[in-house]
This record gives C-alpha cells, structure tokens and sequence, in this order.
C-alpha cells in the first residue's frame, strides 16, 4: 500500500496518556503517516549534546504499531535559546542592521558556520537515531525555507559568503564593476572584500547589485539546505529526503532546490486570505500548477489546511467540505499525498488558533467525520492517480530571476510578477483549459500555445529559444517589457526594444508610457476595453496590428499585434490587458491554437486531469455552497459522484476514461 493521506503530529504539545487515543483516531480516519519534530529542537537536545529521543521514538513506535508511518523534520528553523545564549551572532540581522532576536522561529543566519556546527551535531545525532527505525520513512528538511526572511540576513558572515559567490562569479573585480555598471554614481570597487551586503542606503540602489544579491540569497539557501541533506543521505540511505515549499513564495530558487530532494512538498492554506473569505480560487490552482513544474513530477501537500486559519486575526470557518473540496483539488493538480495541518488545534503557543483536525477539546467533531469520509472515498483511487501527471497543451514561462528583477523595479507600484502570470492563468482557468508552468529553458514543442509575460531579462539563447519553438509551429505570446535587459540586469542598447525578438513579432518598440494612477483603453474588435499599467508603442514591421490604443497621444498605433512566422504564430501585448480583454484575446490565441477545454460551467467549478500511461482521471471540484450544473466536452465514465452535470455545494466528482 502506498501513502495518501497525513497530519502533521506534535505529541510532545500533548500528555503521553493521549498518544493512544491520538493513534486510534488517526487510523480510524484513514492517517497512513504523520510529520513529526520540525520545531522541537529543545525537546530532542536540552543541552548541547545531551539527545533525548527517546519520547519521539517512543510516538514513532506507537504510530507504527497503528499502521502509521513518519516523516521527521529537523528542527533548524527554530534553534532553542541555550544555542542563541552561547552564540548570540547566529540571530539574523535585517535590512537596517537590526538583529532579529530569539521568541518566534527562522532567528538564524543560514551561512553562519557556528550554526552550521551546531546542525551538524544536531541532524548528525538525530539521523543516526532514526536510521534503522522502521517507522520512519523519510525527512523534511527545515520548514518552509526563507519564510518569515523579509531580506534573509545581512550579517558579516553573509557578507563573506556573498563576497565569495561573486569572485566566484566574475573572477575579476573589473568585470564585477562591468557587470553592476559602477561607472554610476561612483560605485566602482578596487577589490572584492569593499562590497557588503545590501544594508539600507541613503538613497537608491543598483539593480544589478541587488539581483545579484537575490541570486545570492537563493544559492545560500540552497546550500544550507545541502548541508542537511548530505548528512541525512549518508546516514539514512533508505529514507526519502522533501521539503514544504510556499506555492509561488520567491526566497529560493524553488527549482533549483528541487535538484537535492527526492520530490517537492508544499504548503497549501487557501482559507488564509486577507482580501474576502479564500483565496481566489485561480491563484491556488496556479500554485499547485507552478509546485508540479518544480520537478515536473507529482508532489505532495505537508501541510492542507485542516480548520480555521489564524494567529492573531482569524480567518473564516470552512464550511461542510470545503476542506475536502481543497484537497482534493490539490491531487487533481497533481498531489500524491496530502497532509493535514495539524492533527490536533495547539493550546499554546502562536498558532492557538491556526486550527486542525481536531479542536482544543481532541474530541472528533465535523471535521474529523468530513475528512474520515474524504480517506475513504478515494484512498483506492489515490493508488491508481500516483504518479500520474496533468497533460496540459497550454505554458506559462515562469523564472526565478524575472521575478527579481520586478520586485527590484517594478515600473508601476501596482505590477508583481506573479500577479501578472495569475492574469494569464486565470483566463484559461476559468474556460477549464489545464496549464503547465514551465522554465524558459524547458522544451517547448510539446505545448501548442507559450505564453511567456515580462521577458524583461534576455539572453541570446533564450531569444534563439523562442525563434526556435515558432519556427517550427509553435503559437507563443511575448508582453510588455520583452527584451529591455541583459541577464546583469543592464538596459540593452545594440537594438530598438525587443531587441531581437523584434524580428519574430514584427514590431519595433521606440517608445512607452508608464499608466501611474490612470488607466488606459484599447480597440479590439469593435469593442473598447480598459487597459492597465504599460503602454508600449508599437510600430509595424511586417506584424498584423490585432488591437489599437484608444487613450493618450498614441492613441491609433498598435498594442497588441499577431506576425506569423515560420510555421509558428508571435503574438506581443504591448500592455496589461484587463479580465475581459484577457478573456477575449485568449479565446482567440486558443482557437487559433486549438486547444481543448474540458468544459464549460460557472467560475468555481474545477475541472482538471490527471493522465497515466493507458487512464485520464477527470476532477470536477465545485468550490461554492450553491448546487451547480455543468458540461463536459467529451465522454468520460463517472466514478465517485452521484448524478453527472450536477453538482452539490462542495462535491468532488472524479470521472475516468481509457487512453485510446
Ligand atoms: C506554515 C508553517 C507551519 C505553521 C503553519 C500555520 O507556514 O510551515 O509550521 O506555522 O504555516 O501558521
Ligand atoms: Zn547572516
């Protein structure tokens, strides 16, 4: 039997005499494994050196007699305090030079070698514990790496470290100061050992100062998740290694520490929303999408949301199965397990109110019955869906360093780049047209349709990339602010924006408006719509103009134009369009593309797929609390579900059909 479904265990927060009844109650519910230990530090090393694991092997054993298995964390996120007292340097300094002190969690500094020993002893001791122990299975490593790091750390051993990544980097100080153009403003440097760590300045910053740093950032963590996973591969070679990454969160290059786990775990809390009762329902689905392209392999959930959220301000009660509504939509992007955070509601401590499973009071209640029947329903089905990918025919391009960039300048206050790849997502989304997220440097011919937004970092080869993929028949769709800057973050000047990409539009770019506090509008067919943010100028150079401005002196030159090119199509929006202009251009883009979409039903009914080798599973997931109806485009056999076309507030419905 594989595993499906968890939660998140703290036994050391609760009296031994009630491990029992936590055991029993978990297997009833249908619990194959627990997260363990990610916090408790203290508990396992009260002095240095001095281990006591003996009250987390004795929950390991109990569980494993009830058919539970474990997933250890290792406790580094929250050092206890006799580490702090010894070496009080390893706390984290921020952006102003204040340190961040002891009392909450993630008070480390990750390239601090004391810290480093510290792990070392620490991870060594308590791998070696658990080697052989035949409960446990794997290991997370950390929590949520670079959470709660609003500028990671600033410290005089970052500094070194940060110092030590651009020698290695650029090899000479001269090329450094080529590189960050220090000709600026004075900020050439003699010598490597003159640059610090980006410490809050007078005024202003150098953008490629500042990537670099964010790079930085992402290789330090990487590396001292490294650290962990080396002592953990040796000492436990049978144990899987994961970790519970954030949806979109940007601290780490999520790919890139991808590389060192078996698969990619994440954290997934839509009913924490601040703006309304959810998350937008299209922006959990995209994170899901965007964890799967992390390793383009299924992934599992450490920590669905399981109650109430909240630590301070609470946000709202989830209704009857919604929370199921949630998981399941979580396997049907791909998930192969899900773990419910938390077991149990905490008494103590921050997240009293963050609520679990089971309340304050540990009595089973509506929850514990929802999600028993959830386990039950589709633990058989879990089986078959394992390792089974969505097949999207639609890419969005989604990078690390493009991101950055945005968040160095964003030209506009209101413009993130996630937030712009959410307007790509959610048009598609909304028509049930399943999407993959992909790295600019993935393979591109499988996809009919690439939609690639704010390619504002650009290199030959990624140009090369994008000929190639239209080329040879390709549909792809470049947006405003293509081509502005090489990959040092330097403005481009051998060319008229978008540089060489120019060529596959068919368009050249002389000039562009930022829309600061105003809107702008467009003509697309005979219909007017609003416009946001960017107006880039288009003049034609052999492209089709397919919408004109409306607004500004430009008003009647192009601002979205489609040029085909070799077998291929290059569509370039010149701005942001907004939800109705996306709705219809993409309407278009698809049609010329043909893609397929699995539907047609109000917005918040999901429907998404899963495929294996010879079976596509079908999920129709209605997130509201109203009955509703839907169609599907093609035929498919229903599995799990009562009546086809229908739905109940909240039902998950799985269908099937063979692969022809
Ligand atoms: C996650 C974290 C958990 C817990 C949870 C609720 O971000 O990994 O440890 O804090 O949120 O706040
Ligand atoms: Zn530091």
């Amino acid at each position: 039997m594989s595993i499906h479904f968890g939660v998140d265990y703290y036994p050391e927060h609760w009296p031994r005499e009630r491990w029992e009844t936590d055991a029993q109650l978990m297997k009833e519910m249908g619990i194959q494994v627990v997260r363990m230990a990610e916090f408790s530090w203290f508990q396992m090393e009260p002095q240095e050196g001095v281990f006591r694991f003996q009250w987390l092997e004795e929950a390991v054993n109990l569980l494993d007699q009830y058919g539970i298995k474990t997933i250890l964390g290792t406790p580094t996120a929250a050092p206890p305090a006799w580490i702090i007292e010894k070496n009080p340097e390893i706390q984290p300094i921020d952006r102003e030079g204040r340190r961040r002190y002891f009392g909450g969690r993630h008070h480390c500094c990750q390239s601090n070698q004391t810290y480093r020993g510290h792990i070392r002893r620490f991870v060594t001791a308590m791998s070696e514990k658990f080697a052989d122990n035949p409960g446990v299975i794997g290991w997370q490593i950390d929590n949520e790496l670079g959470n709660s790091h609003t500028d990671l750390c600033m410290c005089n051993s970052c500094r070194l470290y940060f110092q030590k990544w651009l020698l290695k980097k650029y090899g000479t100080i001269a090329r450094l100061n080529s590189a960050w153009g220090t000709a600026f403003w004075s900020q050439g440097y003699n010598k490597f050992s003159q640059v610090r760590t980006p410490l809050i300045t007078a005024a202003g910053e150098n953008p490629s100062a500042m990537l670099d740093w964010k790079c930085f950032c992402s290789d330090l963590i990487v590396d001292f998740a490294k650290w962990q996973a080396d002592i953990i591969r040796e000492k436990c070679p049978n144990h899987f290694i994961t970790h519970n990454y954030m949806c979109f969160d940007d601290k780490v290059n999520y790919y890139d520490l991808g590389e060192l786990l078996d698969f990619v775990s994440n954290d997934v809390y839509p009913g924490h929303w601040q703006e309304g009762s959810h998350q937008p329902l299209y922006q959990t689905a995209a994170a899901h999408d965007v964890v799967r392209s992390y390793k383009k392999q299924p992934f599992w959930i450490m920590e669905q949301q399981s109650g109430m959220t909240g630590w301070e301000i609470m946000g709202r009660l989830p209704k009857p199965n919604q929370l199921s509504a949630w998981a399941m939509q979580s396997v049907a992007h791909g998930a192969d397990a899900v773990v419910f955070f938390r077991w149990r509601t905490c008494a103590v401590g921050t997240e009293q109110f963050w609520h679990g499973i089971l309340g304050h009071s540990g009595k089973p209640g509506r929850i514990y019955d929802e999600l028993k029947h959830l386990t039950e329903t589709f633990a058989d089905y879990m089986d078959a869906f394992a390792g089974s990918m969505p097949k999207p025919e639609v890419a969005i391009v989604h990078n690390f360093r493009q991101n950055y960039a945005f968040q160095i300048q964003p030209h506009h206050p209101k413009l993130t780049y996630v937030k712009e790849l959410y307007k790509y997502y959610r048009a598609f989304y909304e028509k049930k047209i399943p999407v993959d997220f992909v790295q600019d440097t993935d393979d591109l011919s499988g996809y009919k349709l690439v939609i690639a937004p704010l390619q504002f970092l650009m290199t030959p080869q990624l140009e090369q990339h994008y000929f190639d993929y239209v080329e040879n028949g390709g549909h792809l769709v470049l947006t405003m602010r293509t081509g502005v800057k090489d990959a040092a973050n330097r403005c481009m000047t051998e060319r008229e924006l978008p540089g060489r990409l120019g060529e596959l539009c068919g368009i050249t770019i002389p000039e562009y408006d930022c829309l600061l506090e105003s809107t702008g509008g467009v003509l697309y067919g005979k219909k007017e719509y609003v416009i946001k943010k960017w107006c880039d100028i288009i003049e034609l150079q052999g492209a089709k103009c397919l919408a004109e401005y409306s607004t500004g002196f430009y008003k009647q030159s192009p601002a979205i134009t489609e040029n085909a090119y070799g077998q291929g199509i290059a569509w370039y929006i010149g701005t942001e369009p907004d939800q109705e202009l996306m709705e219809d251009l993409l309407s278009y883009f698809e049609r010329c593309s043909e893609i397929a979409t699995l539907g047609t039903a109000a917005d918040g009914v999901e429907m998404m797929t899963r495929e294996s080798q010879d079976q596509i599973w079908l999920f129709v997931i209605n997130h509201t609390d109203d009955e509703q109806v839907y169609h599907l485009h093609d035929r498919y056999e229903l599995l799990e579900g009562e009546r086809e076309e229908f739905l109940h507030p909240f039902e998950v419905q799985l269908f099937t059909k063979q692969k022809k």
